[in-house]
């Protein structure tokens, strides 16, 4: 019997391909080259799937030239590079890599607010460059963590994962912001308050934003935003580029109207403002808060487990417009 055959999108793990093409007739991209457009499209032509990483843009235009596929498969929790409506029309489903990555992106976000407010990456740098010649008492000195307030942008399953870590691990006040607030138990067990995306900006020390990209969320972050801010606090992005004016940012680093920013996703990205290169109060990672080996991994089986149960059992594990599987009959 002929296999269904997919595409695999960018490099991954080789364990994964060899998994694939037990149930699989596979072109992938060891090389990890990036496509375009059109060339995603053409090798699309005749797949039923594809493994994707999050980076592939699925529209209308694509979708409209790709009749046979049935099923993208995101190894992120992230899928704004999803056009789900025209996904859902074109009878396409769309899986994500939900939870698998909660604890590691969390442990990254606190990460990041510690070595923004404490000031880790300007001081490695002025001690690389040589320029450290004595202790002194106010050299680089930070903005205090523990025992302050964190307000948090999105409080999904990463939102309260950070917010366990800051009231129970850090004794924080965890003040958040969401389109809808959390069960009354949930909240008391990291003892947040929910309120006001104003008042958060005006009270929190430090600001974590974990809240998805859509049209919605596009510039939650932008110059009248951070002129709320307190100009002691600083301000973590580890959600999805675009989420933040990193334009309207980089100057308000660089004016010192809030204190300091750790960056890991950017507008355009891998392309970063080049504003933002040149301040020194910002902290700079390229997109890395789920990458652990294991929790990769566990974000690619995700993806796996999506294929093989979605194309050859008829039944996906995470679907993210499941009336593409009532309307298959699954
Ligand atoms: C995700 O899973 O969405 C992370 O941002 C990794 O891209």
């Amino acid at each position: 019997m002929t296999q269904p055959a997919i595409l695999v999108t960018r490099a991954i793990f080789p364990e994964v391909l060899v998994q694939l093409r037990q149930h699989f007739d596979v072109e992938s991209n060891q090389d990890d080259v990036i496509w375009s457009p059109q060339e995603l499209a053409q090798r699309l032509q005749g797949k039923a799937g594809a493994f994707m990483t999050g980076t592939e843009k699925v529209d209308a235009g694509l979708l409209a030239r790709c009749g046979q596929l049935k099923l993208c498969a995101n190894m992120t929790v992230g899928y704004n590079n999803f056009d789900l409506a025209a996904m859902t029309a074109a009878g396409v489903l769309g899986t994500n890599a939900p939870d698998v990555l909660t604890e590691t992106t969390a442990d990254f976000g606190f990460a990041l607010l510690m070595a923004t407010a404490r000031r880790v990456t300007e001081s490695e740098h002025f001690l690389r460059a040589g320029k450290w010649t004595r202790w002194s008492y106010d050299m680089f000195s930070g903005a205090e963590v523990h025992g302050t307030t964190l307000g948090i942008v999105g409080m999904g399953r990463i939102g309260q994962a950070i917010a366990r870590r800051a009231a129970l691990g850090f004794g924080m006040q965890v003040i958040y912001h969401n389109r809808s607030r959390l069960d009354a138990a949930v909240e008391a067990s990291f003892n947040a308050r929910y309120v006001g995306k104003e008042e958060l900006l005006q009270t929190a020390d430090h600001v974590m934003l974990v809240l998805p990209y859509s049209a919605d969320s596009h510039h939650t972050i932008g110059a009248t935003e951070l002129a709320l801010m307190k100009p002691t606090a600083t301000l973590i992005n580890l959600a999805r580029g675009g989420i933040v004016d990193d334009a309207a940012l980089a100057e308000a680093l660089r004016d010192k109207r809030i204190a300091a920013a750790g960056l890991d996703v950017f507008e355009g990205e891998p392309a970063v403002h080049p504003a933002l290169l040149t301040v020194p109060n910002v902290v700079l990672t390229p997109h890395i808060a789920s990458a652990t080996e294991g929790t990769r991994r566990a974000m690619a089986a995700l993806a796996v487990d999506n294929l093989i149960g979605f194309l050859v059992h008829g039944k996906a594990v995470t679907p993210l417009n499941p009336e593409v599987l009532a309307r298959a009959g699954a």
